[in-house]
C-alpha cells in the first residue's frame, strides 16, 4: 500500500481515469475513506459548517482547522491529505500564505494545502510551491468570497468563462498540482480540463473533470438539510444514527439495556 503522491494524480489524468475526492474532518471517517480507496481527502474549510455549525466558511480559523487536519493525517495510510487554508489566513500576501501553509504542514502534518482564487493569487501559490509544498487551487464559486459573488451561484458563464480559463492556466503556471472547479458550466469545465496538464476536480462542474469531490456529510446523508443540485446522496447515515439513538433510548427506558452480556460480575 503505497502513499498517493501528486504525480500519481497527474498519471491518472494522462490515462483518462477519473478519481474521487471526499472531505474528512475526523479520524474514524478518514480511516473509512482511506480504506475504501479514496486517494485524496480534503480537510475543507467547509468544517466551518459541517463541524463547527457556522453559517458560512468565513469564521473558521487556523486554530480550529489544525486539530482536524492532524486527526485526519494520523489516521490515513495511503490517502493524500489536503488542508484548506481558511479565510484571512493567506489573502494578505504571498508571505502570509507561505507562513500559514508551513503551519499546516508542520503542526497539521498535511501533505498539501488548498486556497481559493485565480490570477491574483498566483504569487501566493508560487510562494508556497517554491517552498516544496503542493498547492491545490479552487476556482468558480469560491465560498470564502460569497459576499462578493452574491451567494451560491454558478460562475464562469459567458465571457467569464475565458477569464476562468486564464485563471486556471495562471494557477498551473504558478505550480499548482490540481484545481477545484466549483459550480462551473460543464462546457467551461471541459475546456479547462483539456487545456490544463494538471487535474481538475469538479463539484457541480459536470462529467468531464479529471476528478469529482463532494462533502462527505452531503454524499452520505448525514446532513439532513436541503442539498445543492450537484450533490448525490449515496446513503442515509443521518437516518441510521437517528434510528440507533432512538432504539438505545427506548431500551434504556424499558430496562432492556444493559442485558446480562454487557454486565461485569
Ligand atoms: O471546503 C470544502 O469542502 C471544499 C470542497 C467543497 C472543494 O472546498
Ligand atoms: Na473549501
Amino acid at each position: 500500500t503505497k502513499r498517493v503522491r501528486v504525480h500519481h494524480l497527474r498519471e491518472l489524468k494522462e490515462r483518462g481515469e477519473p478519481w474521487p475526492m471526499l472531505t474528512a474532518y475526523d479520524t474514524y471517517t478518514a480511516a473509512i475513506f482511506d480504506q475504501a480507496g479514496i486517494p485524496v481527502l480534503l480537510v475543507g474549510d467547509s468544517a466551518a459548517n459541517t463541524v463547527y455549525g457556522y453559517q458560512t466558511s468565513l469564521p473558521v480559523t487556523v486554530e480550529e482547522m489544525l486539530p482536524l487536519v492532524r486527526a485526519v493525517t494520523r489516521s490515513v495510510t495511503k490517502a493524500l491529505v489536503v488542508a484548506d487554508l481558511p479565510f484571512g489566513s493567506y489573502q494578505v500576501s504571498p508571505e502570509q500564505a507561505l507562513t500559514t501553509a508551513v503551519r499546516f504542514m508542520k503542526d497539521g502534518q498535511a501533505h498539501a494545502v488548498k486556497l481559493e482564487g485565480g490570477r491574483r493569487f498566483a504569487a501566493h501559490v508560487e510562494a508556497i510551491t517554491s517552498a516544496g509544498v503542493p498547492v491545490m487551487g479552487h476556482l468558480g464559486f469560491t465560498p470564502q468570497s460569497e459576499h462578493n459573488l452574491g451567494g451560491y451561484r454558478v460562475q464562469g458563464r459567458g465571457d467569464a468563462g475565458d477569464e476562468m480559463v486564464a485563471d486556471a492556466l495562471a494557477l498551473q503556471e504558478a505550480g499548482a498540482f490540481a484545481v477545484v472547479l466549483e459550480m462551473v458550466p460543464a462546457d467551461v469545465a471541459k475546456r479547462i480540463t483539456s487545456e490544463l496538464a494538471i487535474p481538475t476536480v469538479g463539484i457541480g462542474a459536470g462529467p468531464d473533470c479529471d476528478a469529482q469531490v463532494l462533502v462527505w456529510q452531503d454524499m452520505a446523508g448525514l446532513n439532513q438539510g436541503k442539498a445543492p443540485r450537484f450533490v448525490k446522496r449515496y446513503a442515509d447515515v443521518g437516518g441510521v444514527i437517528a434510528g440507533a439513538a432512538s432504539e438505545f433510548a427506548a431500551e434504556v427506558r424499558g430496562r432492556q439495556f444493559p442485558a446480562p452480556e454487557h454486565v461485569f460480575h
